[in-house]
């Protein structure tokens, strides 16, 4: 059976590859979706999907799609149901999409066995049984007697050592990558493996401390650090600026320091704010622009200013490769949105090969609209999937798919 020939490709079958006429297939997906009141706000994450189940649904395989919701506490389901899903799902698909109440038992295998051509099964939120985030064998296995064939199409999910991303797998002789899930790893792989020169790495987000390990692992390959968001916050007070009542993580300031030093050793420009745009509390409605070390007493930053913006895109402009992760701000409020959709348009107008991490900057470039989003190379589904492959770590959920 014929594989993709990249590195991280290497004994992982494409699903154009694998035996599914017919065949009942389990695919995992993460339509792990954001929801308010029971809506879903972005269906990216359905959406993505689609080619996958569309290929299926055209060799008549009988789809059954498997994914968490949430963070659901035991006993506790409330408001955390794939339904919202499955009926977005319809929608998109024009087709019926039937939920049973439990992913696995004698209610999902009576679904699978009355699908008729063109209806899918989505399996209740996986997360309703503790055992999958425990990786349990015996659950592993009640998900095993479900299907012939094993589709991994959950990128955001696949740094996850999750009973249905890892322990089924393996339990399948028959498994392998839809398309979102190679289309990620092809896109994210290359900033690992091949990036092209000058390559700019953009970080934002509110700790340094969850962004250690890579930036650890960007300092090995980038020409460019930019640092934005509150995290840019820690690294200017490690440079000696008073930054008043910003959010400062006080016990990462040497970490900036010795990050900075490694930078420079590297001769790796590092970029921070030379303007911000401050309040004095989170809930403000207006904004007022500083220079970066002028900021007023009591008052704090929330987003990047203009002239950051601008120097910030000059780096874009003659850049090759461009990975981008974390907002530059406080950007889900008006006030403070403008340096985020800013540095989003410099990335977009960029000629660099350019990825978006998941997650918040995913849901920035998408909120910037004005076209941004469809100029990006490619957008990641997966927050803290794509930060685990840029830092170099083998991913659970793709290792289990080797042969
Ligand atoms: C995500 O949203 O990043 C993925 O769906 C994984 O969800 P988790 O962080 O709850 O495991």
């Amino acid at each position: 059976m014929a594989t993709t020939t990249t590195t991280f490709f290497d004994g992982i079958t494409a699903v154009t590859d694998l035996p599914v006429e017919n065949k009942k297939v389990f695919v995992r997906v993460d339509f792990n979706v954001p929801l308010e009141d029971g809506k879903i706000t972005d269906d990216s994450r359905i959406r993505e999907a689609l080619p996958t189940i569309k290929h299926l649904l055209e060799r008549e395989a009988r789809v059954i799609l498997a994914s968490h919701l949430g963070r659901p506490k035991p006993g506790n389901t409330e408001g955390l149901s794939l339904e919202p899903v499955g009926a977005r799902l319809a929608e998109l698909l024009s087709a019926e999409v039937h939920l049973p109440d439990d992913c696995i038992g004698d209610a999902p295998k009576k679904v699978i066995n009355d699908l008729r051509t063109g209806q899918i099964c989505l399996l209740e939120n996986l997360r309703f049984h503790p055992e999958e985030e425990k990786d349990d064998p015996d659950f592993s296995k009640a998900l095993r007697d479900l299907a012939d064939v094993y589709v991994d199409d959950a990128f955001g999910a696949v740094h996850r050592a999750h009973a249905s991303v890892h322990g089924v797998a393996r339990m399948f002789p028959e498994r392998g990558a839809g398309f979102l899930l190679q289309k990620e790893i092809d896109a994210l792989g290359k900033l690992l493996t091949t990036p092209d020169k000058p390559y700019v790495a953009v970080l934002g987000g509110a700790k340094v401390s969850d962004k250690i390990l890579v930036i650890e692992a960007l300092l090995e390959k980038i020409s460019t650090l930019v640092i934005g968001g509150a995290m840019a916050n820690t690294f200017l007070a490690a440079k000696g600026v008073n930054v008043q009542a910003s959010k400062v993580e006080g016990d990462k300031l040497s970490l900036a320091r010795t990050l900075l030093e490694k930078a420079e050793s590297r001769k790796i420009d590092v970029l921070l704010p030379v303007d911000v745009v401050v309040g004095k509390s989170l809930t403000d409605s207006e904004g007022t622009v500083v220079s970066a070390n002028e900021i007023p007493e009591g008052f704090m930053a929330l987003d990047v200013g203009p002239k950051s913006v601008e120097l910030f895109g000059k780096s874009f402009a003659t850049a090759k490769t461009i990975f981008w992760n974390g907002p530059m701000g406080l950007f889900e409020k008006a006030a403070f949105a403008k340096g985020t959709f800013g540095v989003a348009r410099e990335i977009a107008d960029s000629p660099a090969f350019t990825v978006v991490g998941g997650g918040d900057s995913a849901a920035a470039v998408h909120a910037a609209k004005d076209g941004i989003a469809e100029k990006m190379k490619h957008i990641s589904t997966g927050g803290g999937a794509s930060l685990e492959l840029i830092e170099g770590k083998k991913l659970p959920g793709i290792e289990a798919l080797r042969r």
